[in-house]
C-alpha cells in the first residue's frame, strides 16, 4: 500500500492507495462512533455499497442514492441527504462515507460540514479525477444555476481510500479526463513527474494497476504540498488552476456535459502552454510534446469550432479567479513551474486561443 499524509495540524488526514481498499483495509476504524451514512449514485452503487456495506457490519448505516450526474450537484438534491440523516436519527457522533467520483465527494463533504454543525466524514473516491483531485484537499459543495461550485465550504475529511481496483469499471473518456489532471501536476510543479508520465503513458493508458497507483500518489503528494501551504487560496493554491480559466469557458460556452471537466481543461493547458510558449517562457517543442500526450490519451486539443476568441475572454472574464478586472491567467514559467500573473496583453491571449482554433 503507499499512504501520504496531508499535513494541516490538527486536521491532517492519511490518503491510502492500493488495490482492493475498500474491502481490505482497516478504514473502518476512522468510523469513531456506532452511526454512519453511506452517500453515493445509482451507477456506483450496484458496484461497490455492497463491498462497503460489508465492512460497516456492527453499525447502524443508513444509505443515500442519489441520481447520477452534474446537474444533481444541487442544494435541493443535497436535501436528500440531511432528510435521511435527520429521519434516521444520525446524531453529531456519525460518520458520513462519500462512495463515488467528485460529484458525490464534494455533495458528501458539503453535507458533512453542516449537518448539526459539522460531523465527520470519509472520501472513498472511485473516479480518476476524484482520487488525485477532488476527494483531497476539502473544497466541498455544490452548484448554483448562476455559478458552479458557487455554495460550499473548506471542509477536510478524516481519510481518502483510494481503492484503484474501482477504475476498472469507469468510462474511457472519464478515465482520459482524469489523467489530464494529472499531467497538471507534472506540468505545474514536478518536471520529473511529468518526464515519468510521458515514459510510461502507453501503460497508463492501458490501465496499468502499479503505474497508476504511482501516479495516484504522486498527483495527491504535489496536491497535498499545496494546499498544506495554502489550504483557503489566498494565493499559491491557485496554480492547481493550470488550463482551468479557457476550460470553463469551454465548458460554459458549450454547457455543462458535452465536453467533460478534464478534457475541457486538457486544451485549457494547451493554450496556456501556447501562451506560455509564445512569451518565450517554455520551448515551442513543449507545446508539441503536451499536445502529443493529450493526442494519445483521445482527449481534445483544440476548442469548439463555433467558438470564438472574444466569446472565450468574455467568458474567462466572468471566471471567479478574475480579481479587480484583470485577466488573471496560470502559465508555465518554464516546463514543471506554473506561476500566477495577470501581466498578460489581451492581445496575446487572443493569438494563443487563435492559434489553436
Ligand atoms: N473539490 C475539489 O477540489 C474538486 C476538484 C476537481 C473537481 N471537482 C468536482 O468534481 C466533479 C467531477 O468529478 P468526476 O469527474 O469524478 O465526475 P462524476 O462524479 O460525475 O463521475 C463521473 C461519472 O463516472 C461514474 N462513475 C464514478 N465512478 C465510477 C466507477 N468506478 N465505475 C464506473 N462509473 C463510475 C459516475 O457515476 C459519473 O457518471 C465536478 O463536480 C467538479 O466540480 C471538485
Ligand atoms: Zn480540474
Amino acid at each position: 500500500m503507499r499512504e501520504l499524509t496531508l499535513d494541516l495540524g490538527e486536521r491532517s488526514y492519511p490518503i491510502r492507495i492500493a488495490p482492493a481498499l475498500l474491502a481490505e483495509n482497516d478504514w473502518p476504524a476512522f468510523i469513531a462512533g456506532n452511526q454512519a451514512c453511506v452517500v453515493t449514485n445509482e451507477t456506483i452503487a450496484p458496484l461497490y455499497l455492497e463491498r462497503v456495506l460489508a465492512r460497516l457490519d456492527g453499525k447502524r448505516v443508513s444509505v443515500v442514492t442519489l441520481p447520477d450526474g452534474e446537474e444533481h450537484k444541487t442544494l435541493s438534491t443535497l436535501n436528500q441527504i440531511f432528510d435521511r440523516l435527520l429521519e434516521d436519527n444520525h446524531t453529531r457522533k456519525t460518520t458520513l462515507i462519500a462512495l463515488g467520483g467528485g460529484v458525490v465527494g464534494d455533495m458528501t463533504g458539503f453535507a458533512a460540514a453542516c449537518y448539526q454543525r459539522g460531523v465527520p466524514f470519509i472520501q472513498l473516491p472511485t473516479t480518476l479525477l476524484s482520487m488525485v483531485d477532488s476527494s483531497v484537499g476539502g473544497k466541498t459543495g455544490v452548484n448554483h444555476a448562476l455559478g458552479k461550485n458557487m455554495i460550499g465550504a473548506f471542509y477536510q475529511p478524516e481519510c481518502v481510500i483510494i481503492d484503484t481496483n474501482t477504475l476498472a469499471t469507469l468510462p474511457a473518456r472519464e478515465f482520459a479526463a482524469g489523467l489530464a489532471e494529472v499531467l497538471k501536476y507534472g506540468l505545474i510543479a514536478d518536471l520529473p513527474f511529468y518526464n515519468w508520465l510521458e515514459a510510461n503513458w502507453d501503460g497508463l493508458l492501458a490501465r496499468d494497476t502499479e503505474l497508476l497507483a504511482e501516479a495516484i500518489l504522486r498527483s495527491c503528494e504535489n496536491k497535498a504540498r499545496v494546499v498544506a501551504e495554502d489550504e483557503r487560496e489566498g494565493g499559491r493554491r491557485a496554480i492547481l488552476n493550470l488550463g482551468h480559466t479557457f476550460g470553463h469557458a469551454i465548458e460554459t460556452a458549450t454547457g455543462y456535459g458535452r465536453w467533460l471537466h478534464g478534457e475541457a481543461v486538457a486544451t485549457g493547458m494547451l493554450m496556456a502552454a501556447r501562451l506560455s510558449a509564445d512569451l518565450g517562457w517554455i520551448a515551442e517543442e513543449e507545446v508539441e510534446r503536451l499536445a502529443g500526450l493529450l493526442k494519445r490519451a483521445q482527449l481534445p486539443l483544440k476548442p469548439p469550432a463555433d467558438m470564438s476568441a472574444e466569446q472565450f475572454l468574455g467568458l474567462m472574464a466572468r471566471d471567479k479567479k478574475v480579481l479587480d478586472g484583470r485577466l488573471r491567467l496560470v502559465l508555465l514559467r518554464r516546463l514543471g513551474e506554473a506561476i500566477v500573473t495577470d501581466e498578460v496583453d489581451q492581445a496575446q491571449v487572443v493569438g494563443a486561443i487563435e492559434a489553436l482554433r
